[in-house]
């Protein structure tokens, strides 16, 4: 494939393609091979116009283990504040030789506009509430490496689904791989026509204390207080009180399941402080499996050596 822009883009041997070479770069990073020579004189330019900490670092650092130039853009400081277009910083860049754009963009659809505009790879790193395959990339490799496999893992994904492209992107990339999804959270946060188009395979639940005891994975999403609407979101208490993941509901959860976060969290609303950094949680663990696994994505993109 020449772009990730959704993981509906990878079928599973495409996936599993990427999720395997990933467990490769781990490997050399663990025998302390600090940087490969795969992708020098390669350009990688990191277009972000929302806000990032762990997506936009781990992306940097995933070209620069693999030798390539880096040129790190936020739409923040540039003349996209003098009105500026997507199109025309797309083009900016295009003549700059990029070979591979990461765009995260706050417009759902953003990096399938870009793929027009310039000849270099597109990948997405987040695009409104629509899609973040590499999120979904990333979990996935951190499910396998913690439980050993993903086909017929039961998948409790938790929360606010509907604005969402974490789960967006974990519902296809995992029943694709043979997950059984289960997304659960208020029926506001969840309505039916949202989780049909998600996926066929992907069951749906308002009640989390039933979902639990049948899980091997919780993922908690965070509730995104800037994407809602008053209709949507009675209080905090009330929602921590239904669908937060406290202590007396992790010991709900089977021993061998393990809870994730894809981060930034809410402490205190979707997840209890004790549960974030409980054994059972692999919070810290995807960020650090977020490396390895754009650093397989940018590899096998780029066709890199
Ligand atoms: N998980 C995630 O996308 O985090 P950032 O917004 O910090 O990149």
């Amino acid at each position: 494939i020449k772009h990730l822009r959704s993981a509906a883009d990878l079928d599973a041997e495409t996936a599993t393609l990427i999720l395997d070479t990933a467990a490769e770069m781990a490997a050399l990073s663990g025998r302390e091979v600090k940087k490969l020579p795969a992708l020098r004189g390669r350009t990688v330019v990191n277009l972000f116009y929302e806000d990032s900490t762990r997506t936009r670092i781990s992306f940097e650092a995933a070209a620069k283990r693999l030798s390539a130039d880096v040129i790190n853009f936020s739409a923040k400081g540039s003349s996209v504040s003098k009105g500026e277009s997507l199109k025309d910083t797309a083009l900016t860049l295009q003549a700059m030789g990029a070979d591979a754009v990461v765009i995260r963009h706050s417009a759902s659809g953003a990096p399938h506009r870009l793929a027009n505009w310039v000849d270099g790879s597109v990948v997405n790193a987040g695009d409104g509430t629509h899609e973040h395959p590499t999120q979904a990339l990333l979990d996935a490799y951190t499910m396998r490496s913690r439980l050993g496999r993903l086909d017929g893992l039961k998948v409790a994904i938790v929360g606010d689904v509907l604005h969402s492209r974490v789960a967006r992107s974990n519902v296809l990339l995992l029943t694709t791989l043979g997950a059984q999804v289960t997304v659960v959270g208020p029926p506001t946060l969840i309505p039916l026509d949202v989780a049909a188009a998600l996926s066929e395979k992907t069951q749906v639940s308002f009640d989390l204390d039933a979902v639990l005891p049948d899980s091997d994975v919780v993922m908690m999403l965070r509730v995104q207080t800037e994407r809602m609407q008053d209709s949507y979101f009675p209080s905090a208490r009330e929602y921590s009180r239904r669908y937060g993941l406290d202590v007396p509901r992790l010991h709900k959860m089977p021993e061998h399941a393990i809870v994730m976060h894809p981060g930034p969290m809410n402490r205190g609303m979707e997840i209890a402080p004790e549960v974030a950094d409980s054994p059972r949680s692999t919070i810290v663990e995807q960020v650090a499996n977020g490396v390895s696994v754009r650093m397989a994505v940018l590899y096998l993109l780029l066709g890199g050596k």
